[in-house]
Formats: C-alpha cells, structure tokens, sequence
C-alpha cells in the first residue's frame, strides 16, 4: 500500500552541482545547487533565486561553469551552499580551493572539481518556475584521473554525489549494474 505524501521536490538521486562565477570585481564565488541539470545535448538548465550573488553575476557576465561536487570535497560544497557571497566578502577564499579563468568563458574553473562544463548563458529571466538560466556548453573539462583507457569520463572515479530531498542529506553514487539501451533488450522479444 502506498502513502500520499502530498506535493513535495521529491525526485531521487538529485544532482550536486556547483556553480561558478565572476562578480563585478573579478572576484569568484561558488553555489551549490540541486534543482539544475542537462536539459538537451548542448544546454543545462538552472534553477536558481534571483537573490542569489550568484544570479547577480550570471546576470552581469552571462558565463559560468558547473561542475560536479565529488565526495573529496563534499564539506566545501556545502559550505557552498550554506554561506552567500551576498553578506560574506571572502566566501571562496575560506574554502581553501583554487581557481582558474576559463578559457572559452568569462568564468572561473575550480580547479578540485574532476569535472566542469564551460557554458554561456543564452537564456536568463522569469519562468513558471521561478528564475531559470539555461546555458549552452561551449567546454568539457575532466581529469585525466576520473579517464578511462579510451579517454571518457568513468563514473566509478569521478567519486560523484547526490543530494537527496527527503532527508537533506549526500549520499555517494553506487556501482554498475547494467549497460543502458541494453540491459532491458530482453523484453523486446517476448
Ligand atoms: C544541497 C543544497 C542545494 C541547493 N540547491 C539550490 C538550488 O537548486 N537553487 C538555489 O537557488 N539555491 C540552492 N541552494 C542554496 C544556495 O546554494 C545558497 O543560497 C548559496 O548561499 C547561494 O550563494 P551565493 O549568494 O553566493 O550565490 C542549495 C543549497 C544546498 C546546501
């Protein structure tokens, strides 16, 4: 038997992403964000407050780079999420971590991050949903550590995490179990 457990954001595994910026003054910051993701095959989708510092600069710059917190730095990452460029001046900085220009983008790569997509921002403004940005991925970024024999990105190295909605919590990914558009073909000849 199922409970109603009336209308709730409730979706598992969410993604921990982290977006980077440049603000007014060249200085980075950094937010954490679940309600984001890839939404067609050159463009990801954020869904973000527009009181945000982070909405400020996405604003001004219309570049930014979004990369997948892993479990190395997932106390930075939520330090991310957790404190505001908007009230702390030197929030990038506290965290320790290290970034670079990009080179296709007027924004910041952080450099501890195992993978970043280089994007500019082609839609910004009000939706539905809120404030919702969508950018085109003009970069991929990966270390050559999270690489496989053929040069992709292996999921089992990028030692990525989820968020989970229900209980606040992060969570690491699990192992394969199967290979998709494959694992399923079975059925196709009942
Ligand atoms: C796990 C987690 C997920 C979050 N997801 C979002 C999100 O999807 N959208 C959003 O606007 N804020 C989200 N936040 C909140 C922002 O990261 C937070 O308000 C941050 O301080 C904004 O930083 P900024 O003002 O320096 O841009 C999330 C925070 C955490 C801890």
């Amino acid at each position: 038997m199922k409970k109603d457990l009336g209308v709730k954001p409730y979706l598992y595994p969410m993604p921990v992403l982290m977006i980077a910026t440049y603000d007014e003054d060249g200085k980075v910051d950094v937010m954490n964000m679940a309600w984001g993701g890839i939404c067609s095959s050159n463009m990801v989708a954020l869904n973000l407050s527009e009181g945000h510092k982070t909405s400020e600069n996405l604003k001004n710059t219309g570049a930014f780079t979004i990369s997948v917190a892993d479990v190395a730095h997932i106390k930075e990452s939520d330090f991310f999420g957790i404190a505001s460029a908007n009230k702390m001046n030197d929030k990038f900085e506290r965290s320790g971590m290290h970034a670079v220009k990009s080179e296709k983008v007027n924004a910041p790569i952080v450099e501890e991050y195992p993978l970043t997509l280089e994007c500019k921002v082609v839609e910004i403004g009000n939706s539905v949903s809120g404030f919702r940005v969508v950018g085109e991925i003009v970069g991929v970024l990966a270390d050559e550590s999270v690489l496989d024999e053929s040069g992709n990105v292996d999921p089992t190295k990028l030692n990525a995490t989820a968020y989970d909605t229900f209980g606040r919590s992060y969570y690491t990914m699990g192992d394969k179990i199967g290979q998709a558009w494959n694992i399923g073909m079975d059925f196709m000849d009942k």
